[in-house]
């Protein structure tokens, strides 16, 4: 009937395009991005305190030696002390003094400084960064920091000799380097564990989809039985496990209804088929009077009309449950149908001993409504009270309106249907007391029918009864404009 796309999974899925493939390149990209703008971010900062600590280092030999020369110039000895000493006792980060007066002739030097520093060289670069520290290669290739500055030498009358530092900052760029090579190390490491460890994790994720495609895969009609265990499973999945199991359970109802259903059917068919056969091959066993065979007729008949009114109520329910059935809807004075129902039973009622009344309201109740199946629900309803109100009792017929809504009443007052029944009376081929109503001629289809005709309707139908007492069933329409 409908065609619609094939949805079963392609055979072969490209690996690109799986769940766990997707995940794991996220988690991987997010974790790598993460480990490198981390240790960026710690080189900087490393990087910055180096140079920082340097800078501090150069500015506070600088004070030192300025101070020195202002307040005691002719402290030699302390000059000498700062100058020429104190390096020597160093083993890392050598630096190396100059002082150098107005003309540029040396006044002091660190020792060793020539053999490590290209003299001329420094002299120019200071003349072209006063007052700012620079880098500068040494003779050894190894990196320097150099700063200069000038320095007031004693007060009266003062003099202007000018000093320069260089200090070796090998060890700092060392570290540095150290750090980038720690660095690749750290990303070649993790770019192989991280896409590890999410594909771990997103398969490990991903394990109860699978499960729940697996058992999806193994169900049938025969096995709607199936169920998803899911146990342990994180709240989406499980959540998603119930809802699967829910349509299951809702499947296997209507699927075993539907079983039922046919069953039921083939039941009710078989019946008056046997009837007519059984009968037909008695009566011709043997020669007949021509009255006997006006019987055998006559009961044939029958059973031909109960067939075949089995058969239409079945194709009347078939009919209404399809989309495309259409109301032929007009105008109906619900008062007057009542009574020309009452109209059509009062023999049937008078032949059963029981009162029949259709109670006129003080006003027209009207609605749009398809009369014949209207007609043919309130006619299903009355039959029933008749049938299962003993002599003696009434059967009332009344409409009135509620609210938006009109209802339609049938009430009786006669055998009434247990309790435990009453929530099933709507299903097809249901009967309370099915040997009763198979003589009776009921085929358990009635209200099922009153049901579908109210549900095209856009009302439905509700039934209450107290065992003994009687029966009242009420028909809910929508009389607002539709
Ligand atoms: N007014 C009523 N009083 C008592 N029982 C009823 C009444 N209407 C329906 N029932 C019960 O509900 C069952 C289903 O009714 P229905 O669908 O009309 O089937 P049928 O009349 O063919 O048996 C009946 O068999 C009967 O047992
Ligand atoms: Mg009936």
């Amino acid at each position: 009937m409908f065609s619609r796309p094939s949805r079963s999974a392609p055979a072969k899925r490209h690996l690109t395009r799986t769940l766990a493939f997707r995940l794991t390149a996220a988690y991987s990209m997010a974790g790598l991005l993460l480990v490198v703008v981390a240790t960026a971010i710690l080189y900087m900062v490393l990087q910055a305190e180096l140079d920082r600590s340097t800078a501090l280092f150069l500015a506070d030999k600088l004070h030192v030696l300025r101070t020195m020369l202002r307040e005691r110039p002719s402290d030699k000895d302390g000059l000498h002390e700062e100058i020429q000493l104190e390096n020597a006792a160093r083993r890392y980060q050598r630096f190396y003094i100059r002082l150098v007066d107005e003309h540029g002739a040396p006044i002091m030097t660190t020792p060793g400084m020539a053999d490590q520093l290209d003299i001329a060289e420094l002299v120019r670069l200071t003349r072209n960064h006063p007052e700012a520290s620079f880098a500068m290669a040494g003779k050894n290739g190894q990196p320097f920091r150099v700063a200069s500055a000038a320095a007031l030498v004693g007060a009266e009358p003062p003099q202007t000799d000018t000093i320069q530092i260089a200090i070796d900052v090998s060890q700092e760029v060392e570290l540095l380097s150290r750090y980038r090579l720690w660095f690749w190390a750290i990303l070649l490491t993790t770019s192989v564990l991280f896409p590890l460890a999410g594909y771990r994790i997103a398969r490990h994720g991903i394990r109860p989809v699978e499960q729940i495609a697996a058992t999806a895969r193994r169900i049938t009609s025969t096995n709607l039985r199936e169920w998803i265990e899911a146990e342990g499973y994180p709240s989406e999945l499980a959540t998603l496990a119930g809802t699967f199991n829910d349509m299951l359970d809702r499947l296997q109802e209507s699927f075993e209804r539907i079983s039922r259903f046919s069953a039921d059917i083939a039941h009710d068919l078989r019946t008056p088929v046997n009837n007519i056969r059984g009968e037909t091959e008695v009566a011709l066993a043997r020669a007949r009077t021509v009255d006997e065979y006006r019987d055998v007729l006559e009961s044939s008949l029958e059973e031909a009309v109960r067939l075949s009114e089995l058969i239409g109520d079945l194709l009347f329910l078939a009919r209404a449950e399809s989309p495309l059935t259409e109301l032929r809807l007009e105008k109906v004075n619900i008062g007057e149908l009542l009574t020309t129902v009452r109209d059509y039973y009062e023999a049937t009622a008078a032949d059963a001993g029981i009162t029949l009344t259709a109670v006129q309201g003080a006003e027209d109740v009207t609605a749009d409504l398809d009369r014949s199946l209207m007609l043919r629900a309130v006619s299903n309803l009355v039959s029933n009270a008749i049938a299962h109100t003993p002599r003696g009792g009434s059967v009332t017929l009344a409409v009135f309106i509620a609210g938006p809504e009109a209802r339609i009443k049938v009430c009786d007052t006669g055998e009434g249907i247990p309790d435990e029944a009453l929530p099933r009376v709507f299903d097809r081929f249901f009967r309370v007391d099915p040997s009763r109503s198979q003589t009776s001629g009921g085929t358990g289809l009635g209200l099922a029918i009153v049901q579908s005709i109210m549900t095209l309707h856009g009302g439905s139908a509700e039934i209450s009864s107290q065992l003994g007492r009687g029966t009242v069933v009420a028909l809910r329409i929508h009389t607002a404009a539709k």
